[in-house]
């Protein structure tokens, strides 16, 4: 069964965010496929790099059209963002550093990485962005 699963009640409203949301949720799961033991670093340090990129450049577009919209809760949203962008760097990091216990700790906490912040900051975006 996937990690994550997306339902229409996910939908910000929002076209090409609900579609970079999607995107992420499937680059997770193909993430979490690859978390098996023995575990093939090369492979995860790639999808690694791809889902930084992509989320990196998802947050950008969330935050402009945030900006756009004047949202009341942009200043939040933001830094929960940055949060999030230190947490994948040092998930990254210890990946590099030691490829079983990196392997380990996504396994534990990539779902909560992505999920919590869709579930709260994101869901709140909901019919917030014209
Ligand atoms: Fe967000
Ligand atoms: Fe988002």
């Amino acid at each position: 069964m996937a990690l994550l699963e997306w339902k229409a009640e996910f939908s910000v409203g929002n076209a090409s965010l609900d579609h970079e949301h999607q995107l992420m949720i499937q680059q997770i799961n193909a993430l979490y496929e690859q978390l098996r033991d023995p575990v093939d670093s090369a492979i995860v340090e790639v999808v690694l790099g791809d889902i930084h990129a992509s989320i990196s450049a998802h947050f950008a577009l969330e935050e402009r059209l945030m900006r756009t919209a004047h949202y009341v809760e942009y200043e939040q949203h933001k830094e929960d963002h940055e949060d999030l962008l230190d947490q994948i760097h040092d998930l990254i990091n210890s990946f590099y550093r030691d490829p079983e216990g990196g392997r380990k700790q996504l396994k534990l906490q990539l779902s909560d990485w992505f999920g919590h912040h869709f579930a709260t900051f994101d869901a709140r975006l909901h019919r917030q962005l014209g």
